[in-house]
């Protein structure tokens, strides 16, 4: 299942993402790609808001995980810098924890990532315009109202 949905303003990518995030459940496994000021962090705010997150989202680049509590857990992640096997396995153990993990860079550890997962693409158009790209199997939409 594919979808893709226009916005226009920053505000628009973080309601997408909060109604992506309110039908997330424990384990799901989102990529997020596109590139520098696409609204990777943008959309991960939004789908903290849906997950009832009141913290501040900000990039994980300098932390690789970033932990956030909420109706489930939110493990961001920037795995850009991944360095070795040990940081992989390290990164590898969240898909376990019953949270939802948004892998920011995931093309990085493809072959480690589960099948059973979200894939989000933003591109920028003119402007604040964004196409935002999200594709899954219906299983793991199931759950999932995208629309805007
Ligand atoms: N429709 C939009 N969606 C998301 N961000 C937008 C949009 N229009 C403009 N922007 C701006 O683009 C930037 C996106 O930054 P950020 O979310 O940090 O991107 P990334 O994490 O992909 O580098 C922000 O400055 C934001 O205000
Ligand atoms: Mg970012």
């Amino acid at each position: 299942m594919n979808q893709k949905i226009i916005v226009n303003s920053p505000a628009e990518t973080i309601a997408v993402a909060q109604k992506l995030g309110s039908g997330l459940v424990p384990g799901s496994i989102l990529t997020l790609e596109g590139e520098l000021a696409a609204g990777k962090t943008t959309f991960t705010k939004g789908l903290a808001l849906g997950l009832g997150i009141d913290a501040v989202v900000d990039s994980p680049t300098f932390a690789i995980v970033k932990e956030y509590e909420g109706r489930i857990p939110l493990f961001h992640m920037d795995v850009y810098r991944l360095d070795g096997d040990s940081d992989i396995e390290f990164i590898l153990e969240y898909f376990d924890r019953g949270g939802v993990c948004v892998i920011e860079w995931a093309q990085v550890i493809e072959q480690d990532l589960p099948a059973e997962r979200i894939d989000v693409k933003i591109q920028r158009l003119e402007g604040d315009g964004r196409a935002i790209i999200i594709s899954g199997n219906e299983e793991e939409l199931r759950h999932v109202d995208c629309s805007n």
